[in-house]
């Protein structure tokens, strides 16, 4: 049986391989498989030493496995130390790892139409919903964004499978797809939505801030739905440092919930932006 409670294991890296140095793909076996909710999380580290103290959250991409073995796959940007570490790390080095972590996207709700939306390597987390969408036949359409052709996803991360959706690339330079941010490209869709489809409708996004504040905002005017991941600086992943909170809307009061443990999935609407 799949685990799907959080649990320390230690990897064996499989392959760590990079794209144009942008996005990273790191693969590792571990004792047992493991069964998550797109849009959770692990903590991983794996260099040597204790600097950086901390290990870094990312999301589960991919994960799976038989007989007794598991297999889980992680994308990731280097955008520092940690990261950095990471991607210097090679096939056959050991990667620690707890798994699964936090609340993921809720997708049980039937007879919805999705739209996933992932700018940056937010794509990490949408993807996994996608995988999940096109096994139940379900409708989806996913939207992605990035400042050139070259930061978009590549094509073979891209889930397939007999219903993969429709993808709708952006890019900020024109280099692909739609000219211009996935913000603009989802607030137009949104602009034309008929109150019926509106209705009917859930957005899960992930990417930065910015453009998950935007997003929020343009489906609460539509009366759409939306669930957003968000990516606040972690410490121990788990729920006992509060080193992660985030102000959400209880009531008209505000109050402080864990990134970690109450998240990162967040209701759009609960999110003080
Ligand atoms: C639940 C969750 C899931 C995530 N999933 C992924 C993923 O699948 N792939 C991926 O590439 N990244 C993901 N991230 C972000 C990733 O954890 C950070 O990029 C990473 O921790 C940076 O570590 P570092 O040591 O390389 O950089 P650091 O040295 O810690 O930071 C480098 C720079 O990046 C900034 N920074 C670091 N973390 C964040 C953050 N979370 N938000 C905004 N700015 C930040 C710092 O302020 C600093 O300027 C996720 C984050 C969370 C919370
Ligand atoms: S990172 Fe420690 S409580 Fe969330």
């Amino acid at each position: 049986m799949p685990f799907n409670r959080p649990r320390f294991v230690t990897g064996r890296i499989l392959r760590n391989e990079g794209r144009g140095e942008i996005f990273y793909r790191i693969e590792a076996t571990i004792p047992e498989p493991v069964r998550f909710v797109p849009g959770q999380f692990a903590m991983v580290s794996g260099w040597p030493g204790n600097d950086p103290l901390l290990p870094r959250p990312l999301a589960v991409f991919r994960a799976g496995g038989t007989r007794g073995k598991g297999k889980v796959e992680f994308v990731y940007k280097v955008v520092g130390r940690g990261t950095a570490l990471l991607s210097g790390l090679h096939p056959g080095e050991t990667l620690s790892i707890t798994l699964p972590l936090g609340r993921g996207f809720d997708l049980d709700r039937e007879g919805r139409t999705y739209w996933l939306v992932g700018g940056g390597v937010g794509f990490s987390s949408v993807f996994p919903a996608a995988v999940v969408l096109g096994r139940r036949r379900a409708a989806f359409e996913m939207f992605l964004g990035a400042r050139t052709r070259e930061h978009l996803p590549p094509r073979e991360w891209t889930p397939g499978g007999k219903t993969p959706g429709t993808i709708h690339f952006c890019t900020e330079d024109g280099t692909a797809g739609f000219h211009g941010r996935v913000t603009d490209a989802v607030l137009e869709r949104l602009r034309r939505l008929s109150p019926e489809s509106a209705s009917r409708m859930t957005i899960l996004a992930c990417g930065p801030r910015e453009m998950l504040r935007e997003i929020a905002a343009a489906a609460a005017e539509r009366s759409v739905s939306a669930q957003v991941a968000l990516e606040n600086h972690m410490a121990c992943g788990f729920g006992v440092c509060w080193g992660c909170v985030v102000s959400l809307w209880d009531g008209d009061r505000t109050a402080y919930r864990r990134v970690c443990r109450e998240g990162p999935v967040f209701d759009a609407r609960e999110v003080v932006w």
